[in-house]
């Protein structure tokens, strides 16, 4: 199957996007539209065979996605089910893991939640200085980087207190963001799956000795968000106020329960359940929509052309929207750390390249940083641009008319480029002559044929976020089914925690560095000397 994509990708490199958008129905049959939001890949050197052929790659997904939805464990290595969806089946029926329902113990998490949010937002929780003021969301990885982003992204509801989310366990981000906030008026939010992550604990006994400086009680202004109820207790956060949920809930995939509590606290229960909402619509269409034209399989399917098909190495999220900024870190975690897998599910090499590196940054900054590459570098990157047709500031038109035409201009300039004769006549009309225009034009001319992808939907909006997000979920998992692994375990990182733990104290002085390898072995006697 990978060869067979390999020389059919190969192939169509002859094919000019150009032309192919040349054809009237071009836009028509190579874009879906689900509701308001529309995925168009028609800038892309797919033909109608090729597609025939992509959508024949995917007749294994159905089945899977059903098992998926239905409980079964379909995380073979952990031997567990996968069940986000669960968390935003807000109209759904049960859905039972090992014969029993788990939406009544979801639904009671959800309206504890949201209970706890109102009362927070309405100032009946309080902490000892009064009304909470901040919120402080204490977690790394998936703990962290969903409720990250869509805190940024929804920003224009946002009418709860402030959200701050400490992650790194360098000193200096519980330093930084700390010293915006009082104590007394912060309620810290704890969240981790398991408890145990280093970075999080250690930042968590920080954060409490902060608040202990001035609150009588701390634990009284804690927030624990964990499957593991024992420890949440043993770091002496009440029970009342721990948010639990279950072990088929991937830390990557868990903002739309608990994890997203800090979310909720910002936006408040209502914007919250729409955003759920959202994520519901894409898993319904997910479920039910023809393969050719279901969103998140033709998303995954363009992925597998440019990444194993054309064996373009990295993939570009880009969307011009300021509020989507910690989009590409979201997506590197849940697409790199989901299908960056070289073993199959049964224990075999995988046969082809996996997950694509994931890398991005809001357009327009990224186009006076790294798109001089894009358009004239000799590495393809293919392009996944993401734009709003409106953005929120109604007083601001001019900008997101602006945001939009340099969105489309992109996209338009990487397919059509500059020919030389082109680029000959610009710098004829500049007044260069013989080699000097030559030698000019050269440095003007862009390749072009570069492929690229459109997202398009009306406003970010909490149902469009959560829409959007479901969909590069979906995608993941169907990238993840024909790639034969296994998108829900994540052994990779285990590694090198395990040699930071045994390396601490090395670090530390206590322990001899004589076991570790001359590269290694050099660099601590380097970092004590300057330690001192
Ligand atoms: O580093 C890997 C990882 O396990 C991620 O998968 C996870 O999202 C993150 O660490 C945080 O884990 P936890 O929520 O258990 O603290």
């Amino acid at each position: 199957m990978w060869n067979d994509l390999k020389q059919r990708a190969n192939a169509a490199r002859a094919n000019s996007i150009l032309e192919l958008c040349q054809q009237d129905s071009r836009f028509e049959d190579f874009s879906i539209k689900h509701g308001d939001l529309l995925f168009d890949y028609s800038k892309t050197h797919l033909k109608a065979a090729d597609l025939d052929m992509l959508v024949d790659m995917v007749k294994d997904v159905p089945t899977r996605r059903n098992a998926m939805f239905s409980g079964e464990k379909i995380n073979q290595t952990e031997g567990r089910a996968v069940l986000h969806t669960a968390l935003r089946n807000l109209d759904g029926g049960p859905v039972k893991v090992g014969g029993n329902d788990v939406m009544p113990e979801i639904t009671a998490t959800l309206k504890r939640m949201q209970q706890f949010a109102d009362d927070v937002r309405s100032g009946i929780f309080q902490g000892q200085g009064g009304a909470i003021t901040d919120v402080v969301n204490i977690g790394i990885g998936g703990s962290d980087l969903g409720p990250a982003m869509a805190t940024l992204a929804l920003a224009p509801y946002h009418n709860g207190p402030r959200t701050h989310f400490i992650s790194n366990v360098d000193g200096a981000d519980a330093t930084d963001k700390l010293a915006l906030l009082k104590p007394e008026t912060t309620l810290v939010i704890v969240a981790s799956k398991t408890f145990t992550t280093i970075e999080t604990m250690t930042n968590a006994t920080t954060v409490r000795k902060w608040m202990e400086t001035v609150v009588r009680d701390p634990a009284e202004q804690f927030v624990a968000v964990s499957t593991a109820a024992e420890k949440t207790a043993a770091f002496g956060i009440p029970s009342e106020r721990v948010f639990g949920f279950e072990d088929w809930v991937g830390g990557r995939y868990s903002m739309w329960g608990p994890i997203g509590l800090s979310l909720m606290l910002a936006v408040g229960p209502d914007a919250f359940e729409e955003f759920l909402r959202g994520a519901q619509d894409m898993d319904v269409h997910f479920q039910t929509a023809d393969l050719a034209k279901n969103m998140p399989i033709m998303l995954a399917l363009i992925g597998l052309w440019h990444h194993q098909g054309m064996t373009f190495p990295t993939r570009a999220v880009l969307p011009y929207d300021q509020r989507l900024s910690r989009l590409p870190a979201y997506l590197q975690q849940l697409e790199m750390e989901s299908n960056g897998k070289s073993v199959a599910m049964d224990g075999s090499a995988v046969e082809t390249v996996t997950g694509p590196v994931v890398w991005g940054e809001p357009g327009t900054n990224g186009q006076h940083a790294f798109y001089q590459l894009i358009h004239q570098g000799r590495t393809v990157v293919p392009c996944e641009f993401i734009v709003a047709a409106q953005g929120h500031e109604d007083h601001l038109t001019e900008h997101h008319t602006l945001l939009l035409a340099n969105c489309l201009a992109q996209s338009e300039a990487l397919m059509a480029g500059r020919s030389m004769d082109v680029a000959r006549g610009l710098m004829a009309a500049k007044g260069f002559e013989g080699a000097e225009l030559e030698r000019q034009a050269a440095h003007r001319v862009f390749e072009g044929n570069k492929p690229s992808t459109t997202l398009i939907y009306p406003k970010l909006t909490p149902f469009v976020l959560g829409q959007l997000i479901a969909l590069y979920e979906h995608r993941v998992f169907v990238e993840g089914v024909i790639l034969g692994i296994n998108s829900y375990d994540q052994w990779g990182v285990e590694l090198g925690k395990e040699l930071a733990v045994s390396l601490t104290p090395v670090v530390e002085g206590n322990q001899s560095a004589d076991n570790k390898d001359s590269s290694t072995r050099g660099l601590i006697e380097y970092v004590h000397s300057l330690r001192g």
